[in-house]
């Protein structure tokens, strides 16, 4: 297997992302408030918050695909406010080509990077049974069930920059069992392979399942509630799970829901 991982050396003790008083304003609505979160070498961060609160801009943000009006996006250190390319980045809709079948779907961010096409092929062939897909590189994505489509889009997103993934809400639109296989899926991925991952979601079992921290997000305009840190290995204080369900609840309170 061809190894992406340690294109971008650091210093161990750095944070891969650092979110610095990100604050946005969208058609005359106070959208994110001063918003500050770190993401450190080989983390999985949840940012957890009611539908609409400001989740995917924030993430646009952190992708450079979106300018703040006030703070910075730090990557190993660096100023990448506003700039795009240095992480990768799967969006709420997976956004997979249908004209393509699923091996040159997701060749695509090794093209992008000046492989050849036949190098691209071989290379993210070689994730395929990582990734559940082996036995479908030449399906068209509407021959895919949910769960592959979103494997899918996941290989893409790692081809792209394996080291630091920005995922919003990549599990939302699957049935609950599905659901849960990739959770546990992604999870036992992320102990081999490794990268530091800001995941988006409004699902409070996926955050407490996924997360090595979490932050919580109150809407209108959103600001960092509560932070939390727990070990992934260890069962949840039940008080815990209250305390996050709460502030979920009062910020859910008159939303759109
Ligand atoms: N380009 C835009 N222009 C104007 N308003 C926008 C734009 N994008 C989002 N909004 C508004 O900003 C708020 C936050 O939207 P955002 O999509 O970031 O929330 P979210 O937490 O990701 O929601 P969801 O849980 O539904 O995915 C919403 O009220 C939305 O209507
Ligand atoms: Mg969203």
């Amino acid at each position: 297997m061809m190894l992406l991982a340690g294109y971008y050396e650091q210093e161990d003790d750095m944070n891969k992302i650092e979110v610095n008083r990100i604050s946005k304003t969208l058609e005359g609505l106070s959208t994110l408030a001063e918003i500050s979160l770190t993401v450190g070498k080989n983390e999985i961060v949840v940012v957890l918050g009611p539908s609409g609160c400001g989740k995917s801009t924030l993430l646009n943000i952190v992708a450079g695909l979106l300018r703040p009006d006030t703070g910075q996006i730090f990557i190993d250190g660096e100023d990448w406010t506003g700039k795009t390319t240095r992480v990768s980045y799967m969006q709420q809709k997976d956004l997979l080509l249908d004209s393509r079948n699923v091996l040159d779907n997701v060749t695509i961010p090794l093209l992008l990077k000046g492989m050849s096409k036949n190098q691209a092929r071989t290379c993210a062939a070689s994730y395929f049974a990582d990734f559940g897909l082996q036995g479908f590189e030449h399906y068209y994505p509407r021959q895919l069930s949910g769960g592959m489509r979103q494997r899918a889009a996941l290989l893409r997103t790692y081809l792209f920059a394996s080291d630091i993934l920005l995922l919003d809400e990549p599990f939302a639109a699957l049935d609950a069992i599905t659901r849960r296989r990739m959770q546990l899926w992604l999870l036992d991925l992320y102990q081999r392979y490794k990268s530091s991952i800001l995941f988006v979601t409004h699902d409070i079992e996926e955050a407490l399942l996924l997360a090595d921290r979490i932050y919580i997000l109150g809407s209108r305009p959103a600001v960092v509630r509560r932070e939390m840190a727990w070990d992934r290995n260890s069962p949840l204080s039940p008080q815990t799970r209250e305390e996050i369900l709460e502030i979920l609840e009062e910020e859910s309170n008159g939303g759109n829901f």
